[in-house]
């Protein structure tokens, strides 16, 4: 049993990662968000997406429509993660998918927080896959950064206000003491990514020990 949660990228097919391509091809089946309430795709850009890269890329796997109202209902995401755990019954291995990047307002969260409680085991097999988020491209698209130099940037709700902020702190100097950073949440520190000896910790570390190494000050959704 094996769950991948697939982060698109902004709708440009060719800026989907080579992993998420991959977690497509090794699935059994993909797992598609649609609005419309009779299971069609006819407003759905995701399964566009799906289509496109199945396309181009050869290769044709079943869908399966995940009815998302965007109404922000529990019921609405139970009714998902339901159809999820149902399709484990058929096949072992599944990828839904997320415009964007998962780490961005994306359902990816409330589905994965219902599964942490209902199947643990499942919570366990699955990996969340990181993508191209829109505000990256479009900074790409017209060439300005979102910071450089000494400037930082700020991603602000238009829909409310006065929510939790979380903030990722990057470029410290090594030796330095984190004890200023400021913490709401949880502050986690991860060190040399990807690289040789990545260590993800959740809480601050005490100095900063390599130039790779950013935190993030998790705070929890209203
Ligand atoms: C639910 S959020 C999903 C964000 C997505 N996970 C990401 O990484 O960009 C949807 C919002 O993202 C922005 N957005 C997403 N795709 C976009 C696009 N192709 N063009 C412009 N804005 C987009 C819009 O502000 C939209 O209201």
């Amino acid at each position: 049993m094996k769950l991948y949660m697939v982060s698109l990228g902004p709708g440009d097919y060719d800026l989907i990662t080579l992993k998420a391509l991959k977690a497509l091809k090794n699935a059994d089946a993909i797992c598609v968000p649609t609005k419309s309430e009779d299971n069609s795709f006819k407003r759905s850009m995701t399964y566009k997406i799906v289509k496109a890269l199945m396309d181009e890329h050869g290769f044709d796997k079943p869908i399966i429509p995940m009815y998302t109202p965007m109404r922000f209902k529990v019921e609405d995401w139970q009714n998902q993660v339901n159809i999820l755990q149902e399709s484990f019954k058929q096949y072992d291995t599944l990828s839904f998918v997320t415009l964007g990047d998962s780490a961005v307002y994306s359902t990816v969260y409330y589905l994965l927080d219902l599964i942490e409680v209902q199947n643990p085991e499942l919570y366990k097999n699955s990996e969340v896959i990181p993508g191209v988020t829109s505000f990256s491209d479009a900074s790409a698209k017209i060439k300005k950064p979102l910071c450089v130099g000494d400037s930082s940037f700020s991603i602000v709700p238009l829909h409310k206000k006065n929510v939790p902020n979380t903030t990722v702190y990057m470029r410290p100097k090594i030796g330095m003491s984190t004890e200023d950073i400021p913490q709401s949440g949880e502050l986690c520190t991860f060190e040399n990514l990807n690289y040789q000896g990545e260590t993800i910790s959740s809480y601050r570390k005490e100095h900063v020990e390599k130039y790779m190494t950013l935190f993030i000050d998790f705070v929890k959704a209203q």
